[in-house]
C-alpha cells in the first residue's frame, strides 16, 4: 500500500490563514504564524494542509479577491516566508496545498483596471463587458452569488462588466485563451515554488453562456433563501465547455510530479462526477460537500454513501468534506456529541478526507456583535443569516491572553466562553475530541483497510449506519449510532468474533464482539473481525 500516492492515502487540513496563527502582532494571522504552528498537524497526524488565498488582495472578500496571482500579501507575509513555510513542511512530511481563485480578480487588479479604461484596450476581452439592455439596465438577469444582479455598469464606458460574486471580484473572461495562459502561468510560479497542489475556487462557475441567455426563474425558491436561488442557474454555472478548461488546468498541474488538482463544486452527485473529467483527465478530487447538506440521520447518509459510491466513474477516487470555511461548523450543527461521531464517519469512509482547521477541538459558530461583521456576504444579505464570520474566529491555542493566537485585538472575536476548549487543555485530556481525532488518524493511517480499502455493505439499521471497509485479510465493521438512544444489532451473518478498535464514547479495550454490537447513544465504534466463517 506505500505506494498509493498520498493524496488519495491522506488526510488533507485547510487552514484559514486569517486565523490559524498571528506573528506579527496585527491581530490577523500569517504564514509566519502557521510556519511556527506546523507542530500541530504534525503531531495531528495529517498529511497536507491547504491554506485558503494569502495573495495581494484588498481583502473586499479575504483574499478571494485577488490582486496579484504571483505574490504575497503584506498582512500574511512575504515569499521568502511562504519558501520558508514550504520548506519546513517539506522537511516534516507535510504536503502544501495552496487556494487558486482563477474565476475573478480583485477590481485592482492590474489587469481589471486597464480593462476597464476603455472599450479597445488590449485587456478589454480578459473580462466580461456587455452593452446595457435596451432600457438602459443590465444586460440579462443574471444574480450574483452574494445577491443583488452579477452586473455591475461601469461609467468609463458606460458598459457593464459581469460579477458572479462581489463587483469588487470582476468575472475573469475563461473563454479567453490568453487569460487561459495567464493564469497557467501563475499556476507554474507556485508549483515551481513547491507547492503539491490547488484547491480551485467555484471550478463549476469558470464558463458562462457564450450567448447570454438569461436564467429561468426557480419555482422551489422561497424568501428565506440566498437570493441567487431564485433563478435556475443554468447559463451561469456547470456549462459543458468548462471541461475544457479543467482538463487544461489538470495538464498543467501534471507537468510536475505527484500534485494534485482539488475542485470546489457545489452540484448534485450525478453533475459533481463529471468533474472527474473524461478519461480521469479532470480534477483528481471534485470536492464532495454532500454531507454538509444531507440530513443527519442513518438512512439519508446510507443512501447518500451508496448514490455517491454507485455515481464515481470507474478508476475514480472519492473524498468527502464536512465543513470549510464557507459552512456552519459542524459541531454547531450537530451538537458536541454527535460531532465526535461525524469525525468518526469522515476517517472511516472511503475517501480522501478534508478537515477544517478547529472542528478538530469541536470548535463552535461564535456569535458575532452586528458592529464586528467582517463577511461581505452578511453586509449584503442581512438578516438571511448568511455570515461566515462564525465559522471563522481564530483557533485557540492555550491559556495565553487571546488563547495565544495573538497579542493584538484578533479581527474576528474568539469564542468569548471561557470554558471554551484550546489545543493545549485538548492534548491533555485523554477522553477530549482532539485525542479522538488524532486516534482516529492514526488508526486510518496504519490500517490500509481504512485508508485506501473497499467499501461495502452500506446500511441504516434504525438510528444506526454500518459499513464493512476491507483490505486484504483485514476487515473492519464501522457502526456509527447517528441516535441519541442506545442499539443493539446483529454482527454480520459470516462474522463470529470482532475486537473494538475504536469507540467515540468508551476507552479502548473491552470484550470482544460476538453475534451482537450493543452501542452506546452517540456512539460511534469500529471493530476488526478476528473470526469469520
Ligand atoms: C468560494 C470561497 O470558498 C468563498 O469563501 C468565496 O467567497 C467565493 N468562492 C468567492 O471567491
Ligand atoms: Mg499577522
Amino acid at each position: 500500500m506505500a505506494e498509493t500516492i498520498w493524496w488519495k492515502r491522506g488526510i488533507i487540513y485547510q487552514i484559514y490563514p486569517r486565523s490559524f496563527q498571528d506573528s506579527d502582532d496585527d491581530g490577523i494571522g500569517d504564514l509566519e504564524g502557521i510556519r511556527r504552528r506546523l507542530d500541530h498537524p504534525v503531531w495531528l497526524g495529517v498529511d497536507a494542509i491547504w491554506i485558503s488565498p494569502i495573495y495581494p488582495s484588498p481583502m473586499a472578500d479575504f483574499g478571494y479577491d485577488v490582486a496579484d496571482y504571483c505574490e504575497v500579501d503584506p498582512r500574511f507575509g512575504t515569499l521568502a516566508q511562504f519558501d520558508a513555510l514550504i520548506a519546513d513542511a517539506h522537511a516534516r512530511g507535510l504536503r502544501v496545498i495552496l487556494d487558486f481563485v482563477p474565476n475573478h480578480s480583485s477590481d485592482q487588479h492590474p489587469w481589471f483596471r486597464e480593462s476597464r479604461s476603455s472599450t479597445t484596450n488590449p485587456k478589454r476581452d480578459w473580462y466580461i463587458w456587455r452593452d446595457p439592455a435596451p432600457d438602459g439596465g443590465p444586460p440579462n438577469n443574471w444574480l450574483s452569488q452574494f445577491g443583488g444582479s452579477a452586473w455591475e455598469r461601469d461609467p468609463a464606458t458606460g458598459q457593464y462588466y459581469l460579477h458572479s460574486f462581489l463587483k469588487e471580484q470582476p468575472d475573469l473572461n475563461w473563454r479567453n485563451p490568453a487569460v487561459q495562459e495567464a493564469m497557467f502561468q501563475a499556476m507554474r510560479f507556485w508549483l515551481d515554488r513547491g507547492v503539491d497542489g490547488f484547491r480551485v475556487d467555484v471550478i463549476w462557475l469558470l464558463i458562462k453562456d457564450d450567448q447570454f441567455r438569461d436564467n429561468p426563474p426557480n419555482p422551489a425558491w422561497r424568501p428565506d433563501e440566498r437570493s441567487v436561488e431564485r433563478l435556475l442557474q443554468r447559463y451561469t454555472a456547470d456549462r459543458p465547455e468548462v471541461q475544457d478548461v479543467v482538463a487544461a488546468m489538470r495538464a498543467v498541474v501534471d507537468e510536475y510530479p505527484d500534485r494534485v488538482l482539488i475542485g470546489e463544486i457545489y452540484l448534485p452527485i450525478e453533475r459533481l462526477v463529471a468533474f472527474y473529467g473524461r478519461d480521469l483527465k479532470g480534477a483528481q478530487l471534485p470536492f464532495n460537500f454532500q454531507l454538509i447538506s444531507t440530513a443527519w440521520s442513518a438512512a439519508a447518509i446510507a443512501g447518500l454513501v451508496r448514490d455517491y459510491e454507485a455515481a464515481l466513474p470507474p478508476g475514480a477516487w472519492p473524498n468527502w468534506v464536512l465543513g470549510n470555511h464557507d459552512q456552519s461548523r459542524i459541531a454547531t450543527r450537530l451538537g458536541g456529541a454527535q460531532a465526535r461521531v461525524a469525525a468518526m464517519l469522515l476517517l472511516t469512509l472511503r475517501g480522501t478526507p478534508t478537515l477544517y482547521y478547529g472542528d478538530e477541538l469541536g470548535m463552535v459558530d461564535v456569535p458575532i456583535p452586528p458592529d464586528r461583521i467582517q463577511d461581505p456576504w452578511a453586509k449584503n444579505e442581512p438578516g438571511l443569516g448568511l455570515g461566515r464570520d462564525p465559522s471563522r474566529t481564530p483557533m485557540p491555542w492555550d491559556d495565553q491572553p487571546n488563547a495565544g493566537f495573538s497579542s493584538a485585538e484578533p479581527w474576528l472575536p474568539l469564542n468569548p466562553d471561557h470554558a471554551q476548549p484550546n489545543v493545549a487543555r485538548l492534548q491533555h485530556d485523554d477522553r477530549s475530541i482532539l485525542t479522538l481525532y488524532r486516534r482516529l488518524i492514526d488508526l486510518r493511517r496504519r490500517t490500509p483497510a481504512l485508508s485506501v480499502g473497499d467499501v461495502s455493505e452500506i446500511r441504516a439499521i434504525g438510528n444506526v449506519l454500518c459499513f464493512d471497509r476491507a483490505e486484504g485479510a483485514v476487515r473492519v465493521l464501522v457502526f456509527l449510532n447517528l441516535g441519541h438512544e442506545p442499539a443493539d444489532l446483529p454482527l454480520p451473518p459470516d462474522v463470529r468474533r470482532a475486537r473494538l478498535v475504536i469507540s467515540t464514547v468508551r476507552g479502548g479495550d473491552g470484550p470482544d464482539f460476538t453475534d451482537r454490537v450493543t452501542l452506546r447513544p452517540d456512539e460511534g465504534l469500529a471493530c476488526e473481525v478476528v473470526d469469520h466463517g
